[in-house]
Parts: structure tokens; C-alpha cells; sequence
């Protein structure tokens, strides 16, 4: 019985995607990788990372690209400061949001992750979704959240409570709801990792990871109320970034960064 309880209670892995070249900051990102960028008053990796840390999550691996492993490693160490223990991957070349993700298949050890990209910005928690997928049998979760661009986005066509389909930046939008840089997946997804084939863009696409558990029927979803920022999409999503967390530091819905001079 107890050791039933002890299986329920362990808390998933968490895997922050901080890879790519960044190619849409250039010039900002030529010299430093872009989730090392400020957004208001920290890197842009603290915000999943605290994302992470208030769902419960205690083991986190960060997956950054060459280059700029060492920056991460400098500036996060150990993870003790922020609560977690960090362990590193590097990306020998950019190849996907799904490729970066097989880089964890050891550090997941057949068990169910929550997956962040390192630009993606919550005001919400993801505390009660990350335990509600906890409790899933099998399969995957994602969050959906309307936006007035989805031809940048990850699209979803729902029915009711089930996605009939996600399309990566589509020309015709079938809907305003994004799929957001935040995905739970159970221990098969690095089985389907090995079965994608590159897109006509050359990158094993999350996309076509989320398409296998929508087809399969497992793919559950919720919509996110709060403000949602993907900071690194263009210098506009960037500098919207900063504004949002300048109001929620303002609001006291973010603490002082860690790592901040103390005054
Ligand atoms: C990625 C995903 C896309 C998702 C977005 C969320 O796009 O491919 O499906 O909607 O993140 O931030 P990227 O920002 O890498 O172009």
C-alpha cells in the first residue's frame, strides 16, 4: 500500500527546450542563446523554470543548443537556488522541438514529462493540469489559447472536448486556438520520436508528436485562462513578454528574481 502511495506521489521530470539559433532575433541572438535574453528583469529561462518548480516539479533537464550550454550551466547551476535539481543536454545541430526532446529519453527513464520551451511565458500555474495528467492513463496533454496570429502558431481544430487536428503555422487557420509550448507526454513519446520523418523545413516538428496522440484518441487538452507570451517569436512577442511580467511584478505575482542584488 505505502509503497502504492509513494508511486502516485512521485513528481514527473520536467524538460525545458532552450535550443535553435534564434534566427528570428538576429541580430540580438548572434552572440547568446535566445532564452538567455532579458525579459523585464531575468533571463527568459526563469519564467519556465519557475513554471515548472510551482507545478510540483523537482527534476529538470535543460536541452540548449552548442554554443551556449555553458551560459545555462553558469547562470543555473545546479538548480538548488531555484528549488529543482538541473541536469543538461546539448542539441549538436538544430533539428526540431521533437528531436531536441530525445535528447531526455534517459533522463525521463520511460516515465511521463512535462515539456516547456524555454520562450514560453505563464501567468497561470500548471500545477492542477500537471496532476490531472498525472492521474491520465496514457497519452498526451497540451493547453490551448486563442490568438490574434495563428499563422505563427501550432493551430488546433477542436469538436467539442477533442482535437480533430494541430497543423504547424497554418497558411488557412482552421481556428484562433494555439497550441502553447507546454505538453505532458506519457514514456511512449520517445518510441514516437523515432517514427517522425523531418518536415519540409528539415526539423522533426512537436506538431507531428502531437498529431500520433490525437490520431491514437489520447490527446486531452484545456484551455489556458491567463495571459500567455511566446518570447521569442518576433521583437514584438519579445518586448510583449517584458511588459507582462513587468505588470505581474508590479501586480506581486512574480517575486524579485533570483539572483537579484540584494538592496
Ligand atoms: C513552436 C511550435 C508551435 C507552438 C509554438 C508555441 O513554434 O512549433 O506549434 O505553437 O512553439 O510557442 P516556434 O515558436 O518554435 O516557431
Amino acid at each position: 500500500m505505502l509503497y502504492v502511495l509513494l508511486l502516485t506521489h512521485t513528481p514527473m521530470k520536467g524538460i525545458i527546450l532552450a535550443g535553435g539559433t534564434g534566427s528570428r532575433l538576429f541580430p540580438l541572438t548572434r552572440v547568446t542563446n535566445k532564452h538567455l535574453l532579458p525579459v523585464y528583469d531575468r533571463p527568459m529561462i526563469y519564467y519556465p523554470l519557475q513554471t515548472l518548480v510551482q507545478a510540483g516539479i523537482k527534476e529538470v533537464m535543460i536541452v540548449s543548443g552548442k554554443g551556449h550550454a555553458g551560459g545555462f550551466l553558469e547562470l543555473l547551476g545546479d538548480g538548488s537556488a531555484f528549488g529543482v535539481r538541473l541536469s543538461y543536454g546539448v542539441q549538436e545541430k538544430p533539428g526540431g522541438i521533437a528531436q531536441a526532446l530525445s535528447l531526455a529519453e534517459d533522463f525521463a527513464d520511460g516515465e511521463k514529462v512535462v515539456v516547456i520551451l524555454g520562450d514560453n511565458i505563464l501567468e497561470d500555474s500548471i500545477a492542477k493540469a500537471v496532476q490531472d495528467f498525472s492521474a491520465q492513463e496514457q497519452g498526451a496533454k497540451i493547453f490551448l489559447k486563442e490568438v490574434d496570429n495563428p499563422k505563427s502558431f501550432g493551430i488546433a481544430e477542436v469538436d467539442g472536448a477533442k482535437i480533430v487536428s494541430i497543423v504547424e503555422k497554418p497558411k488557412e487557420p482552421k481556428s484562433n486556438l494555439a497550441v502553447i509550448g507546454v505538453y505532458m507526454f506519457d514514456g511512449q513519446v520517445f518510441k514516437v520520436v523515432k517514427t517522425l520523418k523531418p518536415s519540409a523545413r528539415g526539423e522533426l516538428e512537436v506538431t507531428d508528436l502531437n498529431n500520433y496522440y490525437v490520431q491514437q484518441g489520447t490527446m486531452t487538452f484545456e484551455t489556458l485562462t491567463g495571459a500567455w507570451g511566446d518570447g521569442g517569436e518576433s521583437f514584438d512577442s519579445l518586448m510583449k513578454a517584458s511588459l507582462l511580467a513587468q505588470q505581474w511584478r508590479q501586480q506581486g505575482k512574480l517575486d524579485k528574481p533570483i539572483g537579484a542584488k540584494e538592496e
